[in-house]
C-alpha cells in the first residue's frame, strides 16, 4: 500500500457526525495533510488567465470549483451564485431578493432556499453564494436588486430564511461582508463608518445568519476604515471570528477581493476565490518563510474548511438531486407564489382595481417593458429561466375573449393616445432594465449604479400623454429598488410596483390586476420624494462617510415625508387594528415582552396584512432612531375574520452599541411599542413599557 492510499479519506463513510466527531474528524484529516496540500484548500481551481473551462460558454455556466485533493480524497467547494435562483443551465427564476423583500414572507423565502438548494446540488454543486445582504442604504445602488431591503432587522430575517432552506441542502455564503453598497467604485471605494454604525446598522443581519450557521462568509470589494474588507482584521477577527464566534470559512469575492495573501490570511480570509492568485501556495510558502505568518494560522484556515465540508457533505436525500427537479412545475410554482406576494400596490384611487373582466372591452397596453421578459441584471446573479412570462403574455391569458387587448410601445405618442383614447383601460409598463442597474450595467467609464431615480424621460413623457386622454390608467413598474414617482403620480389611477419579478411575474400581475390574487406586498425601503431626502450618495466615490441614519429612519429624523412609507402597501380589502397589549408593563435587562393585537379583515376580499412592530426610545442617553423596526408577522383573513396576533421583544433586542466601552448597553429607560400596517404614524398604535 503506497503512502497516499494509506492516507485516502473514505468520505462517503462520514455519514451522520455529531458536532463533536466533525470536529475530531477535521483534526485527524488536518494531521494528514502536508503543508501543501492544505494550502490548496485555501484557494480557487481555475486558472488565473484561462479562468474556467467552461468559460467560454458564459459565466456561471458550471459551479466554480475550490480546493478538491484528488490525492486525499477530500471534496471541493463547488460554488453557484445567486440570489433569484441558480445561475447554472436553466433553473428557475424567482423574483428578485428586493421583490421578495417586499413580501415579508420567511416562510415563503426558505422554502425559496429549499428549491435552491435543491437545483443547485443537482446541477452539480454544493455551495450557494448567493446570500445577498448588503444594507439598501441608497436606492441608487446598482445592485439593491439583489438584496431584500433598507432594514437591519428584516435583512437578517431574510437572510436567515434563505440560508436555512438552501442549507437543508448544502453551503450557503452570506456576502459581501460590509458596508457594500456602491458598485461603480467598488473596487476602491473606502467606506468611513464609526464602530456604533457599523455595528448597529450594518453588520447586525450578518450576526443573525452566523447565528443560524451559515458555512460562509464573503468579503466585500470595498474598504472599510482604509482597509479593504479583505484585509481587515477588526471585521474579519475581531467581530466575526472573534465576537460572533464564527465557525464556517471566509472566502474573498472573485479576483479583487484581497491583494495580498499574508496580509489576507492574518486578517481572516480563508480561501481565496476563484484563482490561486495571491494566496496561491508557492506565495504562501514564500510569505511562510519570510515569517509574516505562522503554520498555525493555515491550520486555523483549513480547519474552517474541513469542518463545514464534513458537515454538509451527505446532507439532505441523495435521490432528490436529479435534473428533473430544475425549474420543474413545483418549483415555477413556488416562483409564481412568490410573484404575487411581491408586488406591492402603491396607489388605488377610489379601489380603481380589481379590474372587472365582463365589463371591458378594450385594454391598451403599452411600453417596451410590457413585452420584454425583464428579469434582472446580466451580472454574477443572472438566471437563465426555460421562459419568462411577460406582463403583456401574463394579461392576455388572463382576460376572457370578451376583452380586446392592444399593445403598443408607446414610442409614437401620438399613436399611443389614440389607442388609450379608444380602449376602457391603460396598462403602462415602465422602468428599468440590466442596462440601467446591476453588476456590469452601464459603461466602462461608470457601471451598475443608476443615474437617476426617476423614469427615463421618455417614460414619464409617455405617462402623462396616455394620461392626458385616459382617466383609467395603471402604471406597472419595474426596478430593483425605489423609484420617484412625484412628477406623475397624481395623473394615474393605480401604481403597482413588480420589482424584477422572475419568470412567472406576468402571470402574477394579470391576476392581481383582475382580483384573482390580493396584492399584499410591502415596501422594504421608502420611497422618497427626492433625493434629498436620502442620505448623500456618489457613485464616482473614492471616500465616503457611512453615518448612522437613512431610509425611514432618516425620514423620521428629519421629519420628511417620503411618497411612500417603508411597510406601505395596499390592498383590495380593509384591515383594522385594536387593542395593542403587553403581558408587561416593566422587565429587566434579560426579560422579553409579548404584545399583541387584534387585526380585523373588514373588507370584502380575503387577503394577507403584514403587521408590522416597531420600538421607539424616551429620552435616551445617546442618539436613537424615532422608529426601529423589531418584529413583524404575515396574517391570512377571510372578510369579517379577525385574529389575535403575538410578537415577542427581548430587552437585548434593544441595546446600542457604545463607542466608547466598546459593549451593547441595554438602558433603563421607557421604550414606545409601535404596531401597524406601515411604518407610518397614522397607522401604528402604541403603548409603553419599562426596562428597570
Ligand atoms: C460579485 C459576487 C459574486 C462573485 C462570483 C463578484 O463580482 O460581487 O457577488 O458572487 O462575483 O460571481
Amino acid at each position: 500500500m503506497s503512502e497516499n492510499s494509506k492516507r485516502w479519506i473514505n468520505w462517503d463513510m462520514l455519514k451522520d457526525l455529531s458536532d463533536d466527531q466533525i470536529e475530531e474528524e477535521a483534526k485527524r484529516i488536518l494531521s494528514i495533510m502536508t503543508l501543501e496540500e492544505k494550502l490548496d484548500q485555501m484557494s480557487g481551481d481555475w486558472t488565473l488567465n484561462l479562468g474556467g473551462p467552461k468559460m467560454q460558454k458564459r459565466y456561471n455556466a458550471e459551479p466554480i470549483p475550490a480546493g478538491e485533493d484528488k490525492i486525499l480524497g477530500i471534496p471541493g467547494v463547488l460554488f453557484s451564485d445567486g440570489p433569484r435562483g441558480v445561475v447554472i443551465g436553466n433553473s428557475t427564476c424567482f423574483p428578485v431578493s428586493m421583490a421578495r423583500g417586499a413580501s415579508w414572507d420567511l416562510d415563503l423565502e426558505e422554502k425559496i432556499g429549499e428549491v435552491i438548494g435543491i437545483e443547485a446540488k443537482a446541477h452539480g454543486a454544493n455551495y450557494f453564494g448567493g446570500v445577498c445582504i448588503n444594507l439598501l442604504r441608497h436606492p441608487a445602488w446598482g445592485r439593491a436588486q439583489e438584496t431584500y431591503g433598507e432594514d437591519t432587522y428584516h435583512l437578517g430575517a431574510f437572510g436567515v430564511a434563505l440560508l436555512t432552506g438552501v442549507q437543508k441542502h448544502i453551503m450557503a455564503c452570506a456576502k459581501h461582508y460590509a458596508c457594500n453598497s456602491i458598485e461603480n467604485t467598488r473596487f476602491e471605494v473606502n467606506v468611513s463608518i464609526d464602530e456604533r454604525t457599523l455595528r448597529e446598522v450594518y453588520l447586525p443581519h450578518f450576526k443573525k445568519c452566523v447565528d443560524a450557521g451559515v458555512a460562509s462568509i464573503m468579503n466585500a470589494y470595498n474598504k472599510v476604515n482604509g482597509e479593504y474588507c479583505g484585509h481587515n482584521p477588526h471585521l474579519l477577527r475581531d467581530i466575526l471570528k472573534k465576537d460572533w464566534n464564527f465557525q464556517g470559512f471566509v472566502i474573498t469575492d472573485f479576483a479583487w477581493g484581497i491583494r495580498n495573501g499574508a496580509i489576507a490570511i492574518n486578517a481572516g480570509v480563508d480561501i481565496e476565490m476563484p484563482f490561486e492568485w495571491r494566496m496561491a501556495p508557492a506565495k504562501m510558502i514564500d510569505y511562510l518563510n519570510e515569517g509574516r505568518f505562522t503554520e498555525e494560522l493555515i491550520d486555523k484556515a483549513v480547519l474552517r474548511i474541513l469542518r463545514q465540508k464534513l458537515k454538509f457533505a451527505h446532507k439532505g436525500d441523495p435521490k432528490i438531486y436529479n435534473k428533473e427537479k430544475i425549474a420543474c412545475k413545483e418549483h415555477t410554482e413556488l416562483a409564481l407564489e412568490a410573484a404575487r406576494k411581491s408586488i406591492v400596490l402603491l396607489k388605488n384611487e377610489n379601489s380603481f382595481l380589481p379590474l372587472d373582466r365582463n365589463d371591458l372591452k378594450q385594454i391598451a397596453i403599452f411600453g417596451e417593458l410590457a413585452n420584454t421578459p425583464n428579469i434582472g441584471d446580466y451580472g454574477s446573479s443572472r438566471v437563465y429561466p426555460p421562459y419568462v412570462i411577460t406582463p403583456l403574455e401574463g394579461i392576455n391569458n388572463i382576460v376572457g375573449n370578451r376583452t380586446n387587448i392592444v399593445f403598443n410601445e408607446g414610442k409614437d405618442l401620438k399613436e399611443a393616445k389614440k389607442l388609450a383614447k379608444n380602449s376602457d383601460v391603460s396598462i403602462i409598463v415602465a422602468g428599468y432594465t440590466h442596462l440601467d442597474e446591476g453588476e456590469g450595467s452601464g459603461t466602462k467609464e461608470r457601471t451598475g449604479d443608476r443615474i437617476s431615480l426617476r423614469l427615463h424621460e421618455k417614460d414619464e413623457e409617455m405617462i402623462s400623454a396616455i394620461a392626458s386622454v385616459n382617466q383609467n390608467c395603471i402604471v406597472a413598474l419595474e426596478g430593483g429598488g425605489p423609484i420617484i414617482v412625484g412628477p406623475w403620480k397624481n395623473e394615474v389611477s393605480a401604481i403597482l410596483m413588480l420589482w424584477y419579478p422572475g419568470m412567472e411575474g406576468g402571470t402574477a400581475l394579470g391576476e392581481i390586476l383582475f382580483g384573482d390574487i390580493n396584492p399584499s406586498a410591502k415596501l422594504p425601503a421608502v420611497f422618497p420624494k427626492s433625493e434629498d431626502q436620502l442620505p448623500y450618495f456618489d457613485a464616482t466615490a473614492k471616500e465616503i462617510e457611512y453615518g448612522y441614519y437613512h431610509g425611514y429612519k432618516l425620514m423620521d429624523k428629519e421629519g420628511h415625508d417620503p411618497t411612500f412609507p417603508f411597510g406601505f402597501g395596499l390592498s383590495y380589502t380593509t384591515f383594522s387594528y385594536d387593542n395593542l397589549r403587553i403581558d408587561k408593563n416593566t422587565i429587566n435587562s434579560e426579560g422579553e415582552i409579548r404584545v399583541s393585537i387584534d387585526v380585523s379583515n373588514i373588507g370584502n376580499m380575503i387577503g394577507e396584512e403584514i403587521v408590522q412592530m416597531y420600538v421607539g426610545y424616551k429620552n435616551p442617553s445617546v442618539d436613537r432612531p424615532v422608529k426601529d423596526l423589531k418584529g413583524f408577522t404575515k396574517v391570512l383573513l377571510t372578510p369579517g375574520e379577525s385574529s389575535t396576533i403575538n410578537l415577542s421583544l427581548k430587552a437585548e433586542d434593544l441595546a446600542y452599541y457604545d463607542n466608547d466601552k466598546n459593549k451593547w448597553v441595554i438602558e433603563k429607560i421607557e421604550y414606545i411599542i409601535y404596531v401597524g400596517s406601515s411604518s407610518r404614524n397614522e397607522d401604528l398604535l402604541t403603548t409603553t413599557f419599562n426596562i428597570s
